[in-house]
């Protein structure tokens, strides 16, 4: 299944809340609150500020290890820079958004490559699960830009429900599946190249990766 609608009805046309599962992430209690402003209030979305204020960060656990030095290292950083975010204050949120996002692009389009590399078209299931969430964190950066930063903490809320999800199911099939076939990700290369034309083009690789 891919989970792309999750993050995009955070940015519907009504700010449509994602009903939080508080136990989606390993998170430790907030101390701080992400969301101070005191225009929360009056934000049509107040509610669901409020909602994500009192929501838990998330916090990297060794649950999430995939054994790849290089995705567990991408990973680490993804989570290091969400809980950044989560984080900011009104005068640097749309900075650290932009660098989860900046980082979330190499992230991607890391492991995109690794696809492509070993014989998987673009058009498989786990790319476009990528595609979709950085098009929704896109259009969060965009409203910002244009003076709305209110969608940042909606959009990092649906990245934390997300992420584990993702990097155990998706990331991990495709870990699993660039070992059997030899792909070195430290280098990026392929340990017998004429693999790749056995791999199934589509789909994403392996059962797991698409469950
Ligand atoms: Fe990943
Ligand atoms: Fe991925």
């Amino acid at each position: 299944m891919c989970h792309g609608s999750l993050v995009q009805r955070t940015i519907s046309a009504h700010g449509a809340a994602n009903p939080a599962r508080q136990d989606a992430v390993p998170t430790q209690r907030m101390r701080e609150t992400p969301h101070k402003s005191g225009r929360d209030a009056r934000h049509p979305y107040g509610k669901l500020m409020r909602m994500n204020a009192a929501m838990q960060i998330p916090v990297w656990s060794d649950d999430l290890l995939l054994h790849d030095d290089r995705t567990d290292e991408t990973h680490r950083e993804f989570m290091k820079l969400l809980r950044s975010s989560f984080m900011a204050t009104d005068s640097n949120r749309l900075d650290r958004y932009q660098k989860l996002l900046e980082h979330t692009v190499e992230h991607f389009g890391q492991e995109d490559r690794w696809m492509l590399a070993t014989g998987m078209d673009d058009g498989n299931c786990h790319s476009k699960d990528h595609a979709m969430i950085l098009e929704t964190m896109r259009e969060v950066e965009k409203r910002a830009l244009a003076g709305d930063t209110s969608f940042i903490p909606v959009m990092n809320q649906a990245l934390a429900q997300w992420f584990p999800d993702h990097a155990k199911t998706k990331d991990a099939g495709l870990t699993e599946y660039l070992r059997e076939v030899n792909f070195n990700t430290a280098d990026e290369t392929l340990a017998d190249p004429s693999t790749a034309a056995l791999n199934p083009h589509g789909g994403c690789g392996t059962q797991k990766a698409c469950a």
